[in-house]
């Protein structure tokens, strides 16, 4: 931890575990330092990153105009997988922002993470610690992949959560979902009802990340809509290459590498928390295909659809009933 909170003290880039994805951290304060998470990523400058913290009372040296509602949000999710955007104050580089008037800012509840963060006693930005469009990091092998490329690596084990936090706007005048996590569209409304979702569906997208392709590992990802004897049918049929994501009840029947319990128990949090993994365990075997059955998009289940669907680029395989 110590030789951790040095590295990123000293303008170096340290991969370190938060509790929705790994994340890859440099000081906020310097331009060297952010320059090198845009190199190990590959990521395109025009996509902002998030600023953690370890305390509420850092907010106020990252943002101004805060709205009293933000701070109710912040007492009921933080430390927690909620980043959410406010004003930026004008010091905070533009390289953090992509020049954006806005800052996101999230305070995470991973007890290393947190350690780190106080440690080092100022925010760090941190994108998910992946390769720019690759699934983010939620285990330790992954993130061994980035050796060489970062100037350390904090590990901690297993992702609780598996999906990388809410993205909650409350710098305009209405509060809009920019990307659905953990922390779910119905709690957010429940403080702040006027909540809208950003539906993605224009070109001008106000989350630069959103353009961008997203969570795709090399086989193909293909969302499987079916009764589940049609979906059995298909799985007997399909080709040895391809692999399948189903629901326990599903999954049963067989013993076989390439099929993976998703759902255990109806259990959308474990589908969630398995999810990336999943997808490059996929690549590791070498699979060119990767077939998700669909499963509930209520509460975390909606997170879950949103990334499933970027990650089959909005490919979807209907079956006809058998
Ligand atoms: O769970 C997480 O949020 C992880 C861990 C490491 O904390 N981090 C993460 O960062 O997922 P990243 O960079 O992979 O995703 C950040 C998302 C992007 O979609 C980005 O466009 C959006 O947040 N974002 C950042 N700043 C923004 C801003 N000022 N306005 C709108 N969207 C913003
Ligand atoms: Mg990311």
């Amino acid at each position: 931890m110590q030789e951790a909170i040095e590295i990123l003290q000293r303008e170096g880039t340290l991969i370190f575990p938060t509790e929705t994805v790994y994340g890859l951290g440099a000081r906020f304060d310097s331009d060297k330092a952010l320059a090198k998470i845009f190199t190990a990523k590959g990521r395109p400058a025009d996509n902002p990153l998030i600023l953690h913290v370890a305390d509420i009372t850092w907010v106020e040296r990252l943002a101004q105009d805060i709205p009293e509602k933000a701070y109710a949000l912040m007492e009921s999710f933080w430390p927690g997988p909620l980043s959410i955007v406010l004003r930026k104050k004008p010091e905070i580089s533009p390289r953090i922002t992509a020049g954006l008037p806005s800052v996101a800012i999230r305070f995470p509840s991973h007890p290393l993470a947190r350690k780190l963060l106080e440690g080092v006693g100022i925010p760090v930005a941190a994108p998910s610690a992946n390769p720019s469009g690759r699934p983010s990091p939620t285990r330790e092998i992954d993130v061994l992949e980035m050796e060489g490329r970062v100037d350390g690596i904090l590990l901690g084990g297993d992702a609780r959560v598996g999906l990388e936090s809410t993205v909650l706007d409350l710098s305009g005048e209405i509060p809009r979902i920019l990307r659905p996590g953990a922390v779910t569209m119905e709690q957010i409304r429940a403080f702040l009802p006027e909540t809208i979702v950003y539906s993605g569906a224009s070109d001008k997208a106000p989350s630069p990340g959103l353009r961008h392709k997203h969570y795709a590992p090399d086989a193909k990802v293909f969302l499987l809509k079916g009764s589940p004897a049609s979906i059995a049918d298909f799985v007997q049929r399909a080709s040895p290459s391809s692999c399948f994501l189903l629901p326990e009840g599903l999954a049963l029947g067989y013993d076989e590498e390439r099929i993976i319990t998703f759902v255990p128990g109806g259990d959308l949090e474990k589908a969630a928390a398995r999810l990336y993994s999943a997808l490059r365990d996929a690549d590791r075997q070498g699979r060119s295909e990767i077939y998700i059955a669909a499963f509930s998009s209520a509460g975390i289940g909606e997170a879950l659809m949103d990334r499933v669907l970027r990650a089959a680029q909005g490919r979807i395989v209907t079956l006809e009933e058998v």
